[in-house]
């Protein structure tokens, strides 16, 4: 078996990156398992693409209309257990897990919690500690 060849250098794996020089701050994940998908989180998800791109936050290439400096970086992720409560939309570094979130929520997550750091606490069912991390990058 031929063994895969692992970038070692630092510098130049950022270089291959450039998302890693993009300030990020949020990391929002929306769910697309079948319970949630049923609650129109693709269209969840939709909505936070055009509004995060429309406001410059969305990380991405430009050639995408996305911003390689931009502050969000958007992704799906699988159950998290939230199914009978979707759609789940994560947001880290916060912690915070919203419930029945549905697109027409979309701009308030963005502009209270995202831009404004005020958390949408009628969405926020749950928060997940960050205190201790170690693993946490400096
Ligand atoms: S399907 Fe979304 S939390 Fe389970």
């Amino acid at each position: 078996m031929e063994e895969s060849i692992r970038i070692r250098d630092r510098e130049e794996l950022c270089a291959l990156s450039p998302v890693t020089s993009a300030p990020i701050r949020h990391h929002v994940f929306v769910c697309n398992g079948k319970s949630c998908t049923s609650n129109d989180s693709a269209e969840v998800k939709e909505a936070f693409e055009v509004e995060l791109k429309a406001r410059g936050m969305l990380v991405g290439k430009a050639s995408k209309g996305k911003n390689p400096a931009g502050s969000v970086v958007l992704t799906d992720c699988s159950s998290v257990g939230f199914c009978a409560i979707g759609a789940a939309v994560l947001v880290y570094p916060d912690g915070i897990w919203y419930a029945q979130v549905r697109a027409s929520d979309v701009h308030e997550i963005i502009e209270s919690h995202l831009v404004g750091g005020r958390v949408v606490e009628r969405l926020a069912l749950l928060r997940v500690s960050t205190e201790h991390n170690p693993a946490r990058a400096e």
